[in-house]
Formats: structure tokens, sequence, C-alpha cells
């Protein structure tokens, strides 16, 4: 039985979080609002909670399958998922396999440069303060995470690099950078949290390059939904598609 949704806890840029009867378990409500810019560009596309929730739940499944905990526990229907509730800790970890976004701009890199080993940053998530980039003696100095804390997560986001990237490609989708999120689980484990979606990852077609994220909502370019629903049907297998009634 699926527990009741109770109250809200926190309602964010893309999605709200609701307590349930269980003190461990919340309900994350993937919505429709998508921003970029700090928020700055804020719409509604309709059905991109839809999308995204099936897709995340995918990303998760895999990862869970490969043994790296996760907050998931399952989708109760597309949109809503049931989740461990996590102390979130305010990092974005950004991994990066291609060069392209923010890099480029801060950075002389080139234009689609292959980063081998994969480039891991961690930004202060903090819309006040614009998300700054932090090194590792500011997050300590800042007591967001302990060095230990880092190396932890340094160490489970390649993994989860590695098994998502493998996975992407063998649907014919490469993995140029995503920003994940972790928490604190009730024993103290170090969680993934959040979501991995076409609105947190880059994610570029294999043969034809195009691209299938919130790059298109950024450049305000038409398609936006059309991308976020060919990455959820090439990812979703049939089995998947029955279990989640997910109608393309
Ligand atoms: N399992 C979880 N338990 C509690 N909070 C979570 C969990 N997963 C994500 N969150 C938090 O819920 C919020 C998700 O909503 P989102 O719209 O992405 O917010 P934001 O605008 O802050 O990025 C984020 O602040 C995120 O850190
Ligand atoms: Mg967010």
């Amino acid at each position: 039985m699926n527990p009741k949704m109770g109250n809200l806890i926190y309602a964010g840029k893309a999605k709200t979080v609701y307590e349930t009867d269980d003190p461990d378990q919340v309900i994350v409500k993937f919505r429709d609002d998508i921003t970029a810019g700090d928020g700055v560009k804020t719409e509604s596309l309709v059905r991109k909670g839809y999308y995204n929730s099936v897709i995340s739940a995918k990303f998760f499944e895999v990862l869970e399958d490969a043994g790296i905990k996760t907050q998931y526990i399952k989708l109760i229907k597309p949109g809503y998922m049931l989740c461990k509730k996590l102390d979130m800790i305010p990092l974005e970890v950004i991994t990066r396999n291609i060069a392209a976004g923010s890099l480029l701009k801060k950075f002389p890199f080139t234009e689609k440069q292959e980063l081998e080993p994969p480039i891991i940053q961690m930004d202060y998530k903090n819309d006040e303060y614009h998300d700054p980039m932090l090194n590792d003696s500011i997050t300590i100095a800042l007591e967001l995470a302990t060095k230990e804390e880092l190396d932890t997560i340094r160490s489970i986001t390649l993994e989860i690099n590695s098994v998502l990237k493998e996975f992407l490609l063998s649907k014919a989708i490469l993995f140029p950078d995503f920003k994940i999120e972790y928490g604190f689980d009730s024993e103290e484990n170090i969680v993934l949290g959040d979501e991995i979606s076409p609105d947190t990852c880059r994610l570029w077609d294999a043969q034809t390059s195009e691209v299938l994220d919130k790059d298109l909502f950024r450049k305000g370019e038409d398609g936006v939904m059309d991308a976020y629903m060919k990455v959820a049907s090439l990812l979703l297998d049939e089995t998947d598609i029955a279990k989640w009634n997910v109608e393309f």
C-alpha cells in the first residue's frame, strides 16, 4: 500500500516535497515548472514533471541494481516518487565527461573536448549567492561537509558516472555532464537524492548530436518536450512502460 501524502515540506523550483505517514519517507512531486538563469527565466511545460519522474525513476533503478544507495523507493505513478527522507547537503555535485556550458565560459577548454578522467566540480547550492563554485577548504570551513564526506561523495559520484554513462551509451545517448545532490538518511549514510533528468543532465543523441535536455529551453528553442519524451522512450523498456503505465 502507498503511504498517505501529508503536509508540504518544501516547494522548490521544479519539485515539491511532501511528508507521508512514515517519518522516514517523503513523496516528491515532479512539477511542470522549468527555470533557467537562477530562476529568471520561468515557464511551465505540459507533462514535463511526468516524463522527468519516469526518467529519474529509471536512472535510480539502474543505480540501485548496480549497488548504489539512492533515495528511491518507488514511483507511485508518473509525477509522484516515494523516497527516503534525506537531510540534504547543500552541494551541487557536477560531473563532466565532455566540455560544455558554463565550463567553457570560465576556463579555456575547447567545446566538446573529452574530459578523461571526468571533472568533478562542486557548487554551493545557494540561490542568494548564485551557486558559487567551491573548493574543499571553503566547503569544510563553511561546514557543508567534512573532508571524509567529500571523499565519499566523489567516489560514489564517479561510480554513478560510470554506471549511467554505460547505460546511456547502450541507448545511443551521450552523457556530457550532470548535476546531482546528496543527503543523509536516518542512519547517517550518504545517499543520492533529488533527481536525474533532462533538467539536470546534458544528454546528446550519439548518432546525430541532437540536444535532448534543458539546454533547448535555456536557448529558447522549440521542441523541449519532444526531446524529453524522446529520452523517456529511449530509456524505458516495455516492462517499465507497463509497470508505470507510461503514455507517450
Ligand atoms: N529525498 C529527499 N528528502 C528531502 N529533500 C529532498 C530529497 N530530495 C531532494 N530534496 C530537496 O527537495 C528540493 C527539490 O525541489 P527542487 O524544485 O529541485 O528545489 P530547488 O529549487 O531548491 O532546486 C531540493 O531543495 C532538494 O534538495
Ligand atoms: Mg533542484
